[in-house]
């Protein structure tokens, strides 16, 4: 008899290659392959409890009764796993995140994650590594790149088989940071769920998906080599392709504010000036600014003077998905984050 509770915690993950547009919606297969980095010592804790006298699967998030599009979006994914374990119950999932919602940080990618492990196990499944990023996929498309530990590819796969994350080098690999330049805390007005399904009406993305297996191999071996230069050119490249498409999509998706072009300017000018930096920008208007460990501190300093830039959060490489005792406290524990090398 499985204990019918677990606790799991996983870190949210930057993508260096881009996941946008699916190739089937409802499996969230994606068009391309991608390439993130995990971060460490930000994460959502997410404890799942199945109880026999549940109607219905209830969510809090952060200690607050989530809204219905959310609770239903957790009930659906929980279907899945319902199916799987041959079981009618629901649950009470609880989940806390460390890093400020709103701040540009995909929280989905670390909930969904977490929520994976913490639901399977309640439920006595022992899923391998890959079948828990596949689950993980259903939930929300980056989150199966968040169950694996360090620099992680998502193979796009033929099918729900094949489509999961691995590990392509351990988090101690290579020192870098992600400088996370916040420079606006309100909810984007689109969901990258309705994104992604927007992502083909762009005349641009036939163009970004074919080039994305060169893209993805110039920044797997860039990650290999510790090649800086090489991994800073690849990734802006495929950054600035991804806000191509949406700029060019129907309806049109433009996630840049003043300040993020402020912040972009800036990086190319330090870079000139010799300083290693790079930027990619997710679905939103923050900038990830990803330097090696020993200029981290340097550039979040300049990062903050930037007119506009309200919050830096720095984060190197994180580890993978995994169990922790029900006790941990999630919110006020970064400590008990730190999954890295
Ligand atoms: O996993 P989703 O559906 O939230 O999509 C993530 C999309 C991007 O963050 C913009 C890119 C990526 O690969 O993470």
């Amino acid at each position: 008899m499985p204990d019918l509770t677990a606790t799991a915690v996983a870190c949210p993950n930057i993508a260096f290659i881009k996941y946008w547009g699916n190739r089937d919606d409802a499996l969230r297969l994606p068009t391309n392959g991608s390439i993130s980095m995990n971060l460490d010592g930000l994460c959502t804790i997410t404890r799942v409890t199945f109880e026999p006298d549940l109607p219905a699967d209830a969510l809090s998030l952060n200690g607050i009764p989530a809204s219905e599009p959310a609770r239903q979006r957790v009930q659906d994914f929980l279907a899945c796993l319902r199916q799987m374990a041959r079981t009618e119950l629901h649950a009470r999932v609880d989940s806390h995140s460390n890093f400020p919602t709103g701040a540009g940080i995909a929280s989905s990618a670390s909930a969904f994650a977490a929520l994976s492990l913490a639901a399977s196990t309640a439920l006595g499944l022992d899923l391998p590594l890959a079948d828990l990023s596949r689950l993980a996929r259903r939930g929300s498309g980056s989150a199966c790149r968040s169950v694996p530990g360090g620099f992680v590819e998502w193979q796009a796969g033929h099918g729900d088989e094949d489509s999961y994350a691995v590990t392509i080098a351990p988090p101690d690999h290579w020192a870098l940071v992600d400088c996370i330049a916040v420079v606006s805390r309100s909810h984007k007005g689109i969901t990258s769920s309705e994104g992604h399904r927007s992502a083909w009406t762009s005349p641009l993305q036939a163009a970004r998906v074919a080039d994305a297996p060169r893209r993805l191999d110039l920044c797997r071996r860039a990650i290999l080599d510790r090649d800086f230069a090489s991994l800073v050119d690849i990734i802006e490249l495929d950054s600035n392709l991804m806000h191509a498409v949406m700029a060019t999509s129907t309806p049109s998706l433009i996630y840049y504010q003043p300040a993020t072009l402020a912040v972009i300017q800036a990086v190319r000018r330090w870079r000139g000036e010799g300083l290693p930096v790079g930027y990619t920008i997710d679905a939103g208007p923050n900038v990830h600014v990803i330097t090696l460990a020993e200029y981290a501190g340097p550039v979040a300093d300049r990062l903050q003077g930037i007119e506009g830039v309200e919050q830096v959060i720095c984060a190197g490489p994180g580890g993978p998905a995994r169990l922790v005792s029900g006790d941990d406290a999630p919110s006020d524990a970064p400590e008990g984050c730190r999954t890295g090398g």
